[in-house]
């Protein structure tokens, strides 16, 4: 979970640079490095492990008289806590990264999906790079745009327009020193500009500001700001300026956190793009498509750098794997209904699925050689515990993904994947559902390509191409998550209803079953949600006028018998508010409303149609001016049978 601070005005760069990176540390990271505009132009540090490793070598590097800052009166730069996607963890790889002549300085949080082109262009260019980070390729272009004669600033504009994915990027010149240039592409990382009457602050997150400043603006995707001792432009990419509105954090901790949002589901919500993107880290090669969960490395003990612990046991000795039995409660459980349709799909390893609550109840078969496999954000629901402990005591293997590190599910579990989904405050899980899906996802990978795991059957699919998609993930949700005034909408004319249906197929099943549960959990009006196939055995009866349907039917596999289920619906008076492809102006004449999703391949889906069910079920609960964030009987963790 990258960190970003970048500082300019009369203090000591350094120093607000390293104090800054220090509020963030709590997120984790493997590497951090910090550029200063010195009297010898820029000064880059970086090392690898905590941040006192950093502060060591800038302490040697201060008694190097090489080294000095600018001038007393004026101090500029930038400092990046680096959490691996691109390339391991090594002082090369972290950030900033630097163009040839070392005079323009970059941070990134993201994933620049197309930065294997851009460096072939690069490269092609004569360019040589000295890392393997997809960050690098931004200095470079910079450099490119001002050789061809642009003044930093235009080059940093058309070097942003190249990028294409959900980033966060900040940069620095020596050509133009008094500037910082700071921009938001999508959700994969916000940036919070602080400014006060002489000096501008820039930060991935509010805490690494809030020693300083509490006058803040926040970038929206698209936007780049020109930060300058105590002021602040913001543009377009085009270059047409943006007006922004001024916030104030107020000195409460609950709101510092909180910051742009009104709750913390909404902000967890918008979220997702980052998070999704913290579970992705350092476990694809978006070149080769390999996935590396150290979780599955083949050795029965030992810790992953992230903290995964080992699934499969003894080395170098094939490890047959019959089946998975998932087991989780709520949310978690729609997760897992979507793992087993990638796992199957994807490694051909068959998948049950089972309540938490009801595993152990059924004297579940057990044999040796299958996984019992735990999803659980909390890693404390003592429903989930409890089955996990049935399949282990039967002799399963036992897995876990769950977010809360050092939770008891992490504890129980011989191989454990983590959601990486930082801090989930709203009782109401999102970004734990998404990064749920993508784990289980990476897992279907892994155990695909990995040699020394014998599955039921062969995979046809090319898993090492599904994985290469995964980098286009954090963008598809950015896009998702782009204001659509569509929730406000269905909000004001549906808030007075007291039933919804929900209706999906394939694997977007589970995302109708998310939907209604969405809806229930926090708005409080009673929903259902059903495999559309199904809705002629029952549901049927119940549609009339009064009775808003949302059917999820994008361009997938059962696209066409989604089409006719909405036929149904409307033949029978029903209202239907349809989860769309973009572009698919067909169902616009069917539906009565259309939430648009980008175009994406078919496994990523759910994770896109997971989104407009939060939102829609979002803008409801505040219509209807309910609890959000602590919905009625609910709670975060659920310790009791
Ligand atoms: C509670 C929460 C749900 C969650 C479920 C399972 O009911 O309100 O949001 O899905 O527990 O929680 P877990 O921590 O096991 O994922």
């Amino acid at each position: 979970m990258c960190g970003i601070i970048g500082y300019i005005g009369p203090r000591n760069a350094t120093s607000v640079i390293l104090n800054g990176l220090r509020r963030l540390e709590y997120r984790g990271y493997d590497s951090a490095g910090i550029a200063i505009l010195g009297a010898h132009g820029i000064h880059v540090t970086r090392a690898v492990g905590k941040l006192s490793n950093l502060e060591l070598r800038m302490k040697n590097e201060e008694n190097d008289s090489q080294f000095s800052i600018l001038n007393s009166s004026f101090s500029v730069g930038i400092g990046h806590t680096r959490w691996a996607t691109h390339g391991g963890v090594t002082e090369h790889n972290a950030h900033p990264h630097l163009n040839d002549a070392g005079t323009v300085a970059v941070i990134q949080n993201g994933i620049i999906e197309n930065f294997v082109e851009l460096k072939h262009e690069l490269q092609a260019e004569g360019v040589r790079f000295r890392s393997e980070t997809d960050t690098e390729v931004i200095p470079h272009l910079v450099d490119l745009y001002m050789k061809a004669g642009m003044p930093f600033v235009r080059a940093a504009f058309a070097a942003i327009a190249r990028l294409q994915g959900s980033n966060a990027v900040v940069m620095m010149s020596a050509q133009e020193p008094d500037k910082l240039i700071a921009t938001r592409l999508g959700n994969a990382g916000g940036i919070v500009i602080g400014i006060n009457p002489d000096e501008a602050f820039v930060a991935s997150d509010i805490p690494g500001i809030l020693d300083y400043t509490r006058n803040v603006i926040f970038l929206e995707d698209g936007e780049v700001a020109i930060a300058q001792a105590g002021q602040v432009g913001v543009y377009r990419l085009d270059g047409a300026p943006v007006s922004k509105q001024r916030h104030v954090i107020a000195w409460d901790p609950v709101s510092a956190e909180k910051g742009e949002y009104r709750h913390f589901m909404q902000k967890e919500i918008f979220e997702q793009a980052r998070a999704v993107t913290d579970t992705l880290r350092g476990r694809v090669n978006f070149e080769t498509g390999e996935v590396t969960l150290e979780s599955l490395a083949l050795t029965d003990t030992g810790t992953g750098r992230h903290g995964d612990k080992g699934i499969t046991q003894s080395p170098g000795r094939p490890v047959t794997l019959s089946r998975i039995a998932t087991v989780a409660c709520g949310t978690s459980k729609h997760a897992g209904l979507i793992g087993k349709f990638l796992i199957e799909r994807i490694a051909r390893i068959p998948v049950e699925v089972d309540y938490g609550s009801e595993y152990r109840y059924r004297d579940p078969i057990v044999e040796p050689g299958m996984a019992v496999l735990g999803i659980t954000q909390s890693g404390e629901t003592a429903d989930t515990l409890a089955a996990m402990s049935a399949g282990k005591e039967r002799g399963a293997r036992l897995w876990a993904i769950v977010n809360a590190i050092g939770s008891q599910a992490e504890r129980m579990a011989e191989g454990v994947i983590h959601m990486r989904a930082g801090p989930e405050i709203g009782v109401c899980s999102t970004k734990t559902f998404l990064t749920s899906i993508v784990d289980q996802y990476l897992l279907a990978c892994a155990l695909a390509q990995h040699a020394n795991v014998q599955t039921f059957e062969r995979s046809n699919v090319d898993s090492f191409s599904l994985a290469r998609d995964l980098a286009h993930l954090p963008g598809l949700i950015s896009q998702t998550l782009k204001p659509d005034p569509i929730y406000e909408a269905l909000a004001n004319r549906f808030h007075d209803r007291r039933h919804f249906l929900f209706l999906g197929r394939g694997i977007n099943y589970p995302i109708a079953l998310e939907g209604a549960l969405k809806l229930k959990e926090i708005s409080y009006i009673h929903a259902e949600g059903y495999p559309a196939g199904e809705m002629k055995h029952g549901p049927i009866a119940l549609i009339d006028e009064r009775m808003p349907v949302v059917c999820i039917a994008v361009q997938d596999g059962v696209y066409e018998k989604m089409i006719s289920q909405i036929e149904q619906v409307k033949a029978r008076g029903g209202i239907v508010i349809a989860i769309a492809t973009e572009g698919d102006d067909a169902i616009g004449r069917k539906a009565d409303y259309v939430i648009n999703v980008p175009a994406a391949p078919e496994l990523l889906t759910p994770a896109l149609t997971a989104i407009p069910m939060q939102r829609l079920a979002y803008e409801m609960a505040v219509r209807l001016g309910c609890d959000v964030d602590q919905p009625r009987n609910l709670a975060k963790s659920v310790t009791v049978e």
